[in-house]
């Protein structure tokens, strides 16, 4: 893994959001050329001091996925192509379908016809979602659990990721996709809890004031972003990957009332207060989930080294430095 990425040509889409930045930080310092495409997109997690310090080692292109002849221009030469950009918010799907639908859905495609005509040796690595799973039957969930997303977000990310395997299996475009989970770590965006409860929750234990967490029973996973990279990584450079799914997880289930306790615990002080959800969340929420990642475990050889204790401690002190950069 080391030498593989060495002089080779590498175009992250949403590379200056949250994953995408970390993912370009590993990749320079394995020396390869990186090209970071995004659009700061208002509410993302786009954010031009996520590549503070590494900003003069990547080339940084300002420009929307939704804009073919951009990409088009940009997949060109590429080895490898690690598609991240996409519209985050379940919440903001419900309100503006459209332009979820044209971000993780259209412009899917439109990537993917550029790498077909214009480059097909490319290897593309997409991040889906757990979210396409919707509200799970049984846990913990595996591959073969049926997809029913609850969303706009689910429904578009799903097509988004069918798309990858598509290309992959009729068109020869070299694809597979990670189903994420919650990812955390430093830059995630913790503006608001528009994109994730966490990032909220560690904004408000540093400004020192109260956070709240609706319902507080539900179990969740969590994958630091550093075990998500190299998952990144690894999917990219297994050629046994092709054309499949595979699920991230974490080192076990939470309950959403834990990781509060833990946070709080870790911070050295803190207050949260149980609250119910908001009726327009509570619409689209998806009770109980955590993942089987035994696929990517048995044939990729990956599985989350982080515990969740070591990951929240690290975000919470990268924060403590820097949260003036994120609110
Ligand atoms: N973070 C998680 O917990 C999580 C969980 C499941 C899936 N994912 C997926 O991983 C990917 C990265 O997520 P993230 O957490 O880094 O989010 P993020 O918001 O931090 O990063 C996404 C980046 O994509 C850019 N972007 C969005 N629309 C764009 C467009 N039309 N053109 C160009 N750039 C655009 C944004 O400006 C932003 O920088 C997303 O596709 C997301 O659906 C993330």
């Amino acid at each position: 893994m080391r030498t593989e990425f060495r002089g080779r040509n590498v175009l992250i889409t949403g590379g200056l959001g949250f994953i995408g930045s970390n993912l370009a930080r590993r990749l320079v310092n394995m020396g390869a050329r990186v090209t970071l495409l995004d659009g700061l997109i208002p509410h993302s997690g786009g954010n031009l001091f996520n590549i503070h310090g590494i900003e003069r080692r990547v080339r940084v292109n300002i420009s929307d996925v939704r804009n073919m002849h951009a990409v088009r221009w940009l997949v060109r030469d590429q080895d490898y192509l690690f598609n991240l950009a996409g519209h985050t918010s379940h919440i903001d799907s419900v309100d503006d379908p459209y332009t979820d639908l044209e971000i993780n859905c259209r412009a899917q495609l439109s990537i993917l016809e550029a790498c077909r005509w214009h480059n097909p040796k490319v290897k593309v690595v997409f991040a889906s979602t757990r979210q396409i799973y919707g509200k799970p039957e049984s846990l913990p969930v595996g591959e073969n659990h049926l997809l029913r997303p609850v969303d706009a977000n689910g429904i578009n990310k799903m097509a988004g990721e069918w798309y990858h395997v598509l290309y992959n299996n009729v068109f020869g475009v070299t694809a597979c996709a990670l189903r994420l989970t919650n990812t955390y770590g430093p830059r995630m965006r913790v503006k608001d809890a528009r994109q994730t409860f966490l990032g909220f929750w560690i904004r408000r234990l540093i400004e020192g004031r109260p956070f709240e967490v609706w319902g507080g029973q539900q179990l969740r996973d969590f994958t630091y972003i550093d075990d998500a990279v190299d998952a990144l990584l690894l999917a990219a450079t297994e050629d046994s990957a092709s054309g499949k799914v595979f699920n991230l997880g974490g080192d076990r289930a939470w309950s959403l009332k834990e990781v509060a306790d833990l946070l709080v615990d870790i911070n050295g002080g803190g207050k949260y207060r149980i609250g119910s959800f908001p009726r327009q969340r509570k619409r689209i929420d998806i009770g109980d989930y955590y993942a089987d990642y035994g696929k990517i475990n048995s044939e990729l050889g990956w599985k989350p080294r982080v515990r969740l204790h070591t990951g929240l401690k690290k975000t919470l002190d990268y924060y403590r430095k820097h949260l003036k950069q994120y609110v």
